[in-house]
């Protein structure tokens, strides 16, 4: 009978103590170890192996023979050849699961409808607090069609000025730079957007942008621009008056019933 080999023993203890340390003592505990943890045990049995093949010449000697014979011998051949594909083909499993891209976790914590401030303002203007603050021409819808019908058709002009490129030719938020934009860009269609909100909320959005949002509303990654900067007041709110009379969706008021 062929007697086992130093090395194949040492190999073995090797492989033992990792299955003990990886499943037994976890299974016992009820808690997985580590990896780093594990990674220094096993440190400590390779270095004790080391020394206890090694406090005797013959016995190192003994040790590295199977080494030896694999990498020279003419009878291991085969073996040879096995471990010359094996080892490059675990380390690179190995480095390839270290390096690959993991999947990004799930979810973007970001609140996308966060609760407006206080106050509505406009560039540092105060205009009025949120709860009160009205669309200044939407009474014109009642009172003088025709007065209301200009401050539409300003606030088309105003949206296909400054808005499609990102909310779309249907206001439907697939705009040409849509593609590119993470978040999307709003989509006034969606019977969840408009009727929702009121319009003073609007306001707040469209001068404020991005930037403007508070702290549930990060991460500020999003592409709305700041308008203050570029429309007046007045455009802003006929903006508002075309979004809603386009999609023929009603903003949320504060009327009866609530
Ligand atoms: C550069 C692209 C871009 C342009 C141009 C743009 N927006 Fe936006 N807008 C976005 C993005 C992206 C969002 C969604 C992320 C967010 O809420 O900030 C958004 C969100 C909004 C919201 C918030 C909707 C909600 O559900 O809370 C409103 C209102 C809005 N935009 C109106 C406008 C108006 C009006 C204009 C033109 C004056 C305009 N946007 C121009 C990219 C843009």
């Amino acid at each position: 009978m062929k007697r086992i080999s130093l090395f194949t023993i040492c190999f073995v203890i090797f492989i033992a103590c990792w299955v003990f340390l990886q499943f037994v003592i976890g299974g016992v505990i009820s808690k997985p170890i580590p990896n780093s943890v594990i990674g220094m045990y096993m440190a400590l049995v390779l270095v004790a192996i080391l020394v206890h093949v090694s406090v005797e010449d013959s016995r190192f000697k003994e040790f590295l023979r199977p080494v030896y014979e694999t990498l020279v011998d003419d009878r291991y051949r085969v073996r040879r050849l096995v471990l010359v594909i094996v080892i490059p083909l675990l380390l690179t499993g190995f480095s390839y699961t270290n390096l690959a891209q993991k999947t990004p976790p799930p979810g973007d914590p970001r609140d996308a409808h966060p609760t407006p401030p206080l106050e509505l303002k406009y560039k540092d203007e105060v205009i009025e607090t949120m709860q009160k603050a009205q669309n200044p021409y939407r009474h014109y819808e009642k009172d003088d069609p025709e007065t209301f019908r200009s401050h539409v058709e300003n606030g088309k002009k105003v949206y296909y000025d400054n808005c499609f490129y990102c909310h779309g030719d249907h206001l439907d938020g697939q705009g040409h730079f849509a593609h590119g934009l993470q978040p999307l860009p709003a989509n006034f269609q969606d019977p969840g957007i408009i009727p929702n909100f009121q319009e003073a909320y609007f306001f707040w959005r469209i001068s404020k942008g991005g930037p403007g949002l508070p702290a549930s509303g990060t991460p500020w990654n999003t592409a709305m621009p700041v308008w203050e900067d570029h429309l007046t007041q007045e455009e802003i709110w006929d903006v508002i008056l075309f979004l809603s009379d386009y999609t023929g969706y009603k903003y949320r008021t504060f009327g009866e019933g609530h």
